[in-house]
C-alpha cells in the first residue's frame, strides 16, 4: 500500500488497518477461510462509529430540513431498471488479460498494476507478457431470481441506490405531496464487481452509499447545483475533517459521465493521496425521462395549475465507508504524555463510537464498584457508555483513547465522600470534577456543543 502522508502527519493507512483491528472496529471477511479480499466485517465499534456516521447524515438531509424525505428501497430491481439507466451497456472497465500469468488488469491503469510474475514490472514489460486487446467488462453482479437458475431471470445486484429513488419518484411525489424543489435521500449497500479494489475500506466490492436525488425546476438546476456542494463540504468540516484536508474538485470534461452536465467530488486527503468522498452530480432530466421511457410510466411534476415538466436532479452521493476511513484517519494521532507513547482517535464525539467510560478508580474497590455500576446502569440509558474496572486505570485510559471515547468518567476516594466523579477529556487530558447527579446533563450539553479537532485546521 503507498503512503503518501504529509511528513508531519504521523498517520499512515498500514496504523489505521492495524488499530481498527486490534480496537476491533473491522475485520478481514471470511478470515478463518483465507479472506475474501478487499472484504470487511465491522465489529462492535466500527459498528457503532458507522451508524453514527449514518445517523448524523440522515439528520443532516430530513431531520433538519423539510424538502426531504426518506427511502429503502430493494437492493435487487427490475432488470429493466438497469438497461434504462444506462448500466448494462454502459457500466463497465476495460480489461486486458496476460495469457501467460493468467492475471486480469484494468486498461486504463496499467503503470498501477504489478506484473503477475515480475511484481517490480508493469504488465506488458517483460517478454513473457502475453496480453490480451481490452475487453469491457460488466462491473454489477448477477444472481438469478426464481426457483431454479436455468427458468429464473437474470437481475443484478444494485451498483447505486440511486436508481431505487428514481422509480419511486411518482410514489414520493404524490404520497408525500412534494413538488419541486424536494428530495429523496437514501442509504444502503450497493455491489460493484471492481477488478482493482483494496486500500482497506476505500475501495470493496460490497459497501455502503448514502444518496440523495435532489428534484429541482430546470431553470434551478445550476444554483442547486452550487449549493449541495457547498452543503455538502460544510458537513465533513462539521463533523471534524480538517478543512486542510478537504477540497471540491470539479470534474475535467472527459471525465464526466453521460448523464452528466457538471460533476465535483469532495476528495480527503487520505494517506494514498487525495481520493473521493462523494460525487456531487447535476444529472439534468436524464433519470426520470429514460424510466418514464422504459417503463412508460410519465415521470414529470404536474402542478395544480396544469405546469408540468420533468425535473432535473441534483445528486449527492457518499459513501458511508470511506467517509468513515476518512473521519479515522483525520482523528488518529500519537503524543507523549508524562514520557509514555499513547495512541488516540480524536473523534468528533457524535461520530465517537462510546461517549463516555464509566471507571471505578480502584476495580476492587466494592464501594467505587458499587457508585460505578450505578452510574453505568443511569446513563446507559441515554448514550452509548461502557463499564470497566480491569486492569490499572492508566491501562484503561489508553484502551478507551484508541477507541476514541472523548471522556472518561473515574470513581475514586472523593467520589465515597462527596459524590463527585472526576470527567477526563481525550483530548487535552483535563480532568474536572462534576456532582455524580450532574454527569448526565454534562455528557448531553457537551455532545451538543460544537467541536473542533485539536490537530488543527
Ligand atoms: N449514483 C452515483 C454513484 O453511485 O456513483
Amino acid at each position: 500500500m503507498s503512503e503518501a502522508s504529509e511528513p508531519n502527519d504521523v498517520v499512515t493507512m498500514d496504523k489505521i488497518v492495524s488499530l481498527c483491528r486490534r480496537r476491533g472496529f473491522v475485520f478481514p471477511s471470511s478470515e478463518i477461510y483465507g479472506g475474501l479480499g478487499s472484504a470487511y466485517d465491522y465489529g462492535h465499534y466500527g459498528v457503532l462509529a458507522k451508524n453514527n456516521v449514518k445517523a448524523r447524515w440522515m439528520e443532516a438531509m430530513t431531520q433538519e430540513r423539510d424538502d426531504i424525505v426518506a427511502l429503502d428501497s430493494t437492493i435487487i430491481l427490475h432488470p429493466k431498471v438497469w438497461e434504462a439507466s444506462g448500466h448494462l451497456q454502459s457500466f463497465s472497465d476495460p480489461l486486458i488479460d496476460c495469457r501467460y500469468c493468467k492475471k486480469r488488469f484494468r486498461a486504463d491503469d496499467l503503470e498501477h498494476c504489478e506484473c503477475g510474475k515480475k511484481p517490480s514490472k508493469h504488465p506488458g514489460e517483460t517478454s513473457d507478457c502475453d496480453l490480451t486487446e481490452p475487453r469491457q467488462f460488466n462491473l454489477m453482479f448477477e444472481t438469478t431470481i426464481g426457483p431454479v437458475q436455468e427458468s429464473g431471470s437474470k437481475v443484478y445486484l444494485r451498483p447505486e441506490t440511486a436508481q431505487g429513488i428514481f422509480i419511486n419518484f411518482k410514489n414520493v411525489s404524490q404520497l408525500a405531496r412534494r413538488k419541486p424543489p424536494f428530495g429523496i435521500a437514501q442509504i444502503g449497500k450497493s455491489f460493484r464487481n471492481e477488478i482493482t479494489p483494496g486500500n482497506f475500506l476505500f475501495r470493496t466490492r460490497e459497501f455502503e452509499q448514502m444518496e440523495l436525488e435532489f428534484f429541482v425546476p430546470p431553470d434551478e438546476s445550476a444554483q442547486w447545483y452550487e449549493y449541495w456542494l457547498e452543503q455538502r463540504k460544510s458537513w465533513y468540516l462539521r463533523y471534524g475533517l480538517r478543512s486542510s484536508h478537504l477540497r471540491l474538485r470539479p470534474h475535467s470534461e472527459d471525465e464526466l459521465s453521460h448523464y452528466s452536465s457538471g460533476t465535483a467530488d469532495v476528495e480527503y486527503l487520505f494517506p494514498i493521496g487525495w481520493s473521493e468522498l462523494e460525487g456531487i452530480a447535476n444529472r439534468g432530466d436524464y433519470d426520470l425521462s429514460r424510466h418514464t421511457e422504459f417503463s412508460g410510466v410519465k415521470l414529470e411534476y404536474v402542478g395544480q395549475d396544469g405546469e408540468r415538466y420533468v425535473p432535473h436532479v441534483i445528486e449527492p452521493s457518499a459513501g458511508a465507508d470511506r467517509s468513515l476511513l476518512a473521519f479515522l484517519v483525520d482523528a488518529y494521532d500519537e503524543e507523549e504524555v508524562a514520557g509514555r507513547q499513547r495512541t488516540l482517535l480524536r473523534l468528533h464525539p457524535q461520530i465517537a463510537p462510546v461517549k463516555a467510560a464509566i471507571l471505578p478508580l480502584i476495580g476492587k474497590n466494592e464501594e467505587m464498584v458499587l457508585k460505578a455500576r450505578s452510574l453505568y446502569e443511569e446513563l446507559r440509558l441515554r448514550f452509548v457508555v461502557e463499564y470497566d474496572d480491569s486492569g490499572a486505570i492508566g491501562r484503561r485510559y489508553r484502551r478507551q483513547d484508541e477507541i476514541g471515547t472523548p471522556w472518561g468518567v473515574t470513581i475514586d476516594d472523593h467520589t465515597l465522600e462527596d459524590d463527585t466523579v472526576t470527567i477526563r477529556d481525550r483530548d487535552s487530558l483535563e480532568q474536572i470534577r462534576v456532582a455524580i447527579s450532574q454527569v448526565g446533563a454534562h455528557l448531553a450539553e457537551q455532545l451538543a456543543a460544537p467541536w473542533k479537532t485539536p490537530k488543527g485546521e
